[in-house]
């Protein structure tokens, strides 16, 4: 992504903030309410998923910052998961956050402690 399409999904991003104190469609994916703000290249690469998801994952730390800055359970997680093991933003809806307890298929606590 060059230095001017990041800039103007920055500046996508930062008028978001600035003027719709969150207002997208609960009905609608986390990742299809992130493209709407930016397009799919703010998390993919060209456009095109990678392989291992690291490049997404590195998009989801440069908007939002480091799990260590979060409210729990994010700074107990930092370098242990990534974001995308437990936020999967294509089958998520927007209000959905891991272990919603109305959502029993998404990723939740227990799939990772016993
Ligand atoms: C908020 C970041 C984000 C946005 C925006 C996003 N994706 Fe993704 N996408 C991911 C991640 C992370 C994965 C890896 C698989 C997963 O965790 O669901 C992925 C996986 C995919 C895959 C692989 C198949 C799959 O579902 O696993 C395709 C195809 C894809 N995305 C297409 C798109 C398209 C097209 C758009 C724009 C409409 C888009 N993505 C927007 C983060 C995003
Ligand atoms: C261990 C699982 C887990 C990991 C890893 C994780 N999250 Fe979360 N996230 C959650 C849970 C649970 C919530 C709901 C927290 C709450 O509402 O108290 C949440 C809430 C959020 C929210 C909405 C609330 C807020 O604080 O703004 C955002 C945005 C978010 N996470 C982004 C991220 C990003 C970016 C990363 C990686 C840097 C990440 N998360 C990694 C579990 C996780
Ligand atoms: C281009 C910047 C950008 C990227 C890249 C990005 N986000 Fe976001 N994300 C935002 C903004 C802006 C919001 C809406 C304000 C907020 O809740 O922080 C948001 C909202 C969210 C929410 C809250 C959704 C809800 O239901 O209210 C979660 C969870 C989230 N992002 C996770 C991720 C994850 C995981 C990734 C990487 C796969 C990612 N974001 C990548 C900017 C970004
Ligand atoms: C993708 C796998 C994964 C998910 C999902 C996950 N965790 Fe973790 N968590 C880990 C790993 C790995 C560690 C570090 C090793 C350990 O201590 O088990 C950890 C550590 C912890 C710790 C500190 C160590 C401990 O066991 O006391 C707490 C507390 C914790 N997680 C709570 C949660 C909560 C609450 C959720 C659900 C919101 C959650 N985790 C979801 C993988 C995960």
């Amino acid at each position: 992504m060059s230095k001017i399409t990041l800039a103007a999904a920055f500046s996508l991003v930062l008028g978001f903030m600035a003027y719709a104190p969150v207002s997208y469609a609960a009905d609608q994916t986390i990742a299809d309410m992130h493209a709407e703000m930016a397009e799919c290249e703010s998390c993919h690469a060209g456009g095109e998923p990678s392989a291992d998801g690291n490049h997404e994952n590195g998009a989801c730390i440069d908007c939002h910052g480091p799990m260590a800055e979060m409210v729990e359970p994010h700074p107990t997680h930092e370098d242990v998961v990534r974001c995308i093991d437990c936020h999967k933003v294509h089958d998520m809806n927007v209000g959905e956050m891991p272990n919603h307890e109305n959502h029993a298929d998404d990723p939740n606590c227990t799939d990772c402690h016993g």
